[in-house]
């Protein structure tokens, strides 16, 4: 990919525009989840996860890829659940190394969660997966957060 950085700067403008823009917001979000997936070729699956504290499971929300079976996911369970757990982001560069994992797909090599915050409560999480191994570094974090903070407060 040509520099990440400049990617991701153009993309977090495009996903400004899309959530200051007209409409409800799960069809925004199906809108940056294809958009992510479409432009950055290491993100094979870009997905939402909605939940709470209250009841401590993720629900699949809006998502861009093949569907998936873990539709619904409890805190601490796979990846997604550990960090809704830590409310922090959690990266995963190889999959076949994280025991607590709960497969998509056999072609999934890395994973990427960051959690969606509205007044200073986890309300879900951003999920990527990616058939590259090791492909995320401290600008697919920092970029993905910046997307989730711009969203969760619309939530
Ligand atoms: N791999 C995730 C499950 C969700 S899928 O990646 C869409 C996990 O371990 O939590």
């Amino acid at each position: 990919m040509e520099d990440k950085k400049q990617v991701f700067d153009t993309l977090m403008k495009e996903i400004d525009m899309i959530l200051e823009g007209p409409g409800k917001i799960m069809p925004k979000m199906q809108a940056i989840c294809q958009l992510l997936k479409d432009r950055v070729p290491y993100y094979d699956w870009v997905g939402f996860y909605l939940g709470d504290d209250s009841t401590r499971m993720l629900e699949l929300g809006p998502f861009a890829g093949e569907p998936t079976v873990h539709v619904k996911i409890p805190f601490g369970s796979g990846i997604c659940g550990q960090a809704a757990e830590r409310k922090e982001p959690f990266t995963v560069q190889d999959v076949s190394q994280e025991l607590n994992y709960l497969s998509c797909s056999v072609l999934v090599k890395a994973e990427i969660v960051v959690p969606l915050f509205k007044d200073g409560k986890i309300r879900g999480e951003l999920d990527i997966d990616s058939h590259t191994r090791g492909p995320f570094t401290d600008e697919d974090r920092r970029f993905l957060e910046q997307v989730c903070v711009a969203l969760g407060p619309r939530l």
